[in-house]
């Protein structure tokens, strides 16, 4: 059973500002083994249409009293003390991501409050589903999803190509540029559009005649059914694939696909415009079907692209990969040794937003207003 907060004041939540940045970055720099993206996403999160930068900051406790951190020192009005973003994939996916509690308030309840808030901006913005991805070992934020009603709905390993087999894939290159920089995605985007220009030259691109078949395919697809159908539009979230979105990426030339006599067929998505992410890797979005052709279109795919690219299976067991990794392997793709796992849970007249532990322990300082979305592909006629 979960433990109620305590926390003797309420958490007042708003939409960040430009001069909030010292504050929050004083506690969302250095999250993650003394790494972070918060720093690089902060700019492009600030006025990006399709989602929300919240901060949560500390309101006074009754009688006026000034909030107190859990060393014993008051905390300012107006200070964030917590961020989170609320974004919108498609009109009725939300996506959480970025939470962050400054460690001098964590353990009392200020995550489980704020995640009431940005459920309601999520309702505000027409989700009829709210997801959201962590490690498989954060513990942390897997109880405080499920303080709300979200259970994990699919599990994915990212596969990347390594030069040679890496001893122990995992931690993070400071070196790595981030996406979340103009020049580098364009310059990623570029290599992108050379890809999908090259191999659709090569007839490799599902063509708009053949994209029905193409997917019955995919929706009849042991992976895809393991992925629950999600696939990745923008870097590190997960999302719905419809029927629409699907010819979308094939009029764009965006689906590969082969087709060989004896090995049957495989596809994967790459999309030709990346979105803002702090990853600017070159990923296919989704992969299904068998084993060898897709390890002839990867393969393919690296070679065009002249730099390493990677994927996302559902873990364990991808029918995919049909347990003979080492063919994998041997075209240089490995899988990073930790999962991802997705949570998800419904927001509708069933499941509406939860509220707060107690009336008084959450202020929404400025009123929910509708997000774009990423993503609006009507619905295919
Ligand atoms: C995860 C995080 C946001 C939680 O913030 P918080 O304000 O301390 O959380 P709460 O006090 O509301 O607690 C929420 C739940 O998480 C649990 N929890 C909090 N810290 C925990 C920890 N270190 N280990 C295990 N469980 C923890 C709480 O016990 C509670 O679950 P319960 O009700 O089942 O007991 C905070 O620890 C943080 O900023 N971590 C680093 C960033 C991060 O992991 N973000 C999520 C990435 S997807």
């Amino acid at each position: 059973l979960s433990a109620e907060p305590t926390r003797p004041w309420p958490l007042v939540v708003r939409v960040a500002r430009p001069d909030d940045h010292d504050a929050v970055m004083a506690f969302a720099t250095t999250t993650w083994d003394g790494w972070d993206y918060i720093p690089r996403a902060w700019p492009h999160w600030l006025t990006a249409p399709d989602g929300v930068l919240l901060v949560a900051t500390a309101g006074r406790a009754h009688g006026g009293r000034p909030a107190i951190d859990t060393d014993g020192n008051e905390i300012r009005d107006d200070l964030p003390i917590a961020v989170a973003r609320v974004a919108m994939l498609s009109p009725t996916e939300a996506w959480l991501e970025g939470i962050r509690v400054d460690p001098r308030v964590r353990g009392q309840g200020v995550a489980t409050d704020f995640q009431v808030a940005e459920l309601d901006w999520a309702a505000a913005a027409g989700a009829t589903v709210v997801r959201y991805a962590t490690g498989e070992r954060n513990e942390a934020s897997h109880r405080l999803g499920a303080r709300h009603g979200f259970e994990v709905l699919a599990e994915f390993r990212l596969w990347q190509w390594h030069a040679a087999p890496p001893d122990e894939a995992g931690g993070h290159d400071e070196e790595e540029p981030s996406g979340f920089d103009d020049a580098v995605r364009a310059e990623a985007n570029r290599a992108r559009a050379r890809v999908l220009d090259l191999l659709g030259g090569e007839g490799l691109a599902c063509r708009s005649s053949e994209a029905a078949t193409w997917w019955q395919r995919l929706t009849a697809d042991g992976t895809f059914e393991r992925a629950h159908g999600l696939c990745e539009q923008r870097g590190w979230t997960m999302q719905q694939l419809t029927r629409a979105m699907f010819e979308h990426h094939v009029a764009r030339g965006e689906v590969l696909c082969r087709e060989d006599a004896s090995d049957g067929w495989s596809l994967a998505i790459l999309t030709r415009d990346a979105a803002p992410a702090e990853d600017a890797d070159l990923k296919f979005g989704l992969v299904a079907g068998r084993l060898e052709p897709f390890a002839r279109l990867a393969g393919a795919v690296r070679l065009a692209a002249g730099r390493p690219i990677s994927f996302w299976l559902p873990h364990p067991d991808p029918p995919l990969v049909d347990r003979r990794d080492e063919a994998l392997n041997q075209e240089g793709f490995y899988p990073r040794p930790w999962s991802l796992h997705v949570l998800s849970r419904p927001l509708d007249a069933h499941n509406p937003p939860p509220t707060a532990h107690s009336p008084d322990a959450l202020v929404l300082a400025d009123e929910p207003v509708p997000l774009q979305p990423l993503v609006d592909v009507p619905p295919s006629a």
